[in-house]
């Protein structure tokens, strides 16, 4: 009796594993749209879109992923965040300044604006350098390139800073300038961008990464501080690195720079390596990776797993799909009937907790695309039928954990049974 109520007490702490069905991910995408304002959650936003509804054109796609023509229609909510960025674009660019760089945004954040890079250069090729308020989409990202590469500060390594007014590296940094970077290089033929990206994921691991392999947040500079690993800085780094992997790859300079590659998926690795030794029993990660006083964290848990499902599909390795999917099935059961993710980080205070994430309802979405491109290739590195389960949200089902508990009980049960 007694071992079946300690029984009953550890089988209502375990998380549920739920699947969310398209309906249900439909909500979770207009939340995201609804609450997404900051520039890098726009930029965030517009990236989960193309990886979820045009998959075509995300580096992650199974071929060229770099249009030479495209019409509005076949990327429209992507086009949509372009155009109200060019909208929202400073008019310091004035026609009396005769400056050939400019942020995209107004911004105290130097690295930020340049997460809408990629989704400018496209409305660029949809729209033929068409202007907004006087400035072109090609002009725009032209300038936002040379923003970065002339005007914000840089590390004495040369580092390209997070910040404007000062140098100091952000682990977020990582999704927001090296992919736009390589991508531009990529659509440019040009290299030696493909390769400063690279330089730059390289530079900013040499000050950030920790001798477990995990990343610190914030370093260097004044103000903002945070040298402790945080779960969602620590999904920055790993998918922003594994989207310049995969533009490298499928750029004109794969055959060039295949150490590169090589490098950045062992950095990709590292990252989810060492994360994989403190997923917790409920399968999340917490929200400081290493504190076991951390609340368990489902935005950056849901970037993570987005992360791992990735290396399957791009065919790197599967050793980390079932981290994957442990990951995806925890973070599906906080997902309230309205859509939203719950028991999420502040994205604007990293120690406490929030109703709501912009960015975590992106990474939802992020994390069922590669799953379910995952899926379609047969699932490689976790042969369970049916893995994250059937139910949808937070009301959802029972776990593959679950019925694995009811198996252990019932033999625990019965070994009693039998013993007395
Ligand atoms: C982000 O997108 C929202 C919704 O379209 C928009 O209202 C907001 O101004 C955008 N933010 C920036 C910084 O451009
Ligand atoms: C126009 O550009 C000039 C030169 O950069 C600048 O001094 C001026 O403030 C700008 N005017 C506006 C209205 O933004
Ligand atoms: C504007 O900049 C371009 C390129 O730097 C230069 O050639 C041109 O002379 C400048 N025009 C004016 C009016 O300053
Ligand atoms: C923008 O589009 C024009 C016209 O297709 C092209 O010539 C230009 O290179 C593009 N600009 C960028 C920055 O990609
Ligand atoms: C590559 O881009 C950089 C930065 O815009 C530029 O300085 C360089 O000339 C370009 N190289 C080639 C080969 O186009
Ligand atoms: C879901 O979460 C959001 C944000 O915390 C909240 O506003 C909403 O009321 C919740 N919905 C339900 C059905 O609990
Ligand atoms: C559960 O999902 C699997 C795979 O998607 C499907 O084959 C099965 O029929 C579903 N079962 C129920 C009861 O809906």
């Amino acid at each position: 009796m007694r071992i079946y109520l300690i029984g009953l007490t550890i089988l209502s702490s375990l998380t549920r594993a739920t699947h969310l069905t398209s309906d249900y991910l439909d909500k979770v995408y207009d939340v995201m749209k609804q609450i997404s304002t900051q520039s890098w959650e726009n930029g965030t936003e517009a990236e989960a879109i193309l990886q979820y509804k045009y998959p075509q054109y995300s580096v992650f796609s199974s071929s060229n992923p770099f249009p030479s023509s495209l019409s509005q229609g076949d990327f429209q909510d992507v086009f949509n965040i372009a155009q109200v960025t060019l909208n929202n674009r400073p008019s310091a660019n004035n026609a009396s300044a005769n400056t050939t760089s400019a942020s995209l945004l107004k911004d105290g954040a130097a690295g930020d604006p340049a997460s809408l890079g990629i989704s400018v250069l496209l409305a660029n090729v949809s729209s033929g350098n068409a202007q907004v308020k006087g400035v072109g989409y090609g002009t725009a990202a032209e300038e936002e390139l040379n923003y970065l590469l002339n005007d914000v500060p840089k590390s004495s390594s040369g580092a390209i800073s997070h910040r404007a007014d000062q140098v100091q590296l952000w682990s977020d940094s990582i999704s927001m300038v090296p992919p736009f970077l390589a991508y531009y290089g990529a659509v440019h033929n040009n290299q030696s961008l493909l390769q400063l990206a690279y330089t730059q994921c390289a530079l900013y691991r040499d000050v950030l990464r920790q001798d477990s392999g995990l990343w610190a947040h914030i370093v260097m500079g004044t103000g903002a501080s945070d040298p402790g690993l945080w779960l969602t800085g620590n999904g920055w780094a790993a998918m922003g690195m594994i989207r310049v992997l995969n533009t490298i790859r499928w750029s004109g300079f794969s055959n060039s720079m295949t150490s590169q590659v090589s490098d950045l998926q062992s950095w990709v690795s590292e990252i989810l390596t060492a994360s994989q030794g403190y997923m917790t029993k409920d399968g999340l990660l917490r929200n400081y990776i290493d504190q076991s006083s951390s609340f368990e964290e489902t935005a950056g848990s849901a970037l993570i797993a987005a992360v791992a499902l990735r290396m399957s599909t791009m065919g790197l390795t599967n050793q980390y799909a079932s981290q994957g999917i442990q990951l995806l099935s925890a973070v599906s059961a906080k997902v309230n009937s309205s859509g939203y993710l719950t028991q999420v980080v502040n994205p604007y205070d990293w120690s406490q907790t929030a109703t709501q994430s912009p960015e975590g309802q992106s990474f939802v979405i992020m994390a069922y695309s590669a799953y379910n491109e995952w899926i379609s290739q047969g699932q490689q590195g976790d042969s369970d039928k049916n893995p994250l389960g059937n139910d949808s949200g937070a009301l959802g089902g029972i776990s593959r954990q679950y019925m694995g508990f009811v198996g252990f009980l019932t033999a625990v049960c019965a070994g009693v049974w039998t013993a007395l």
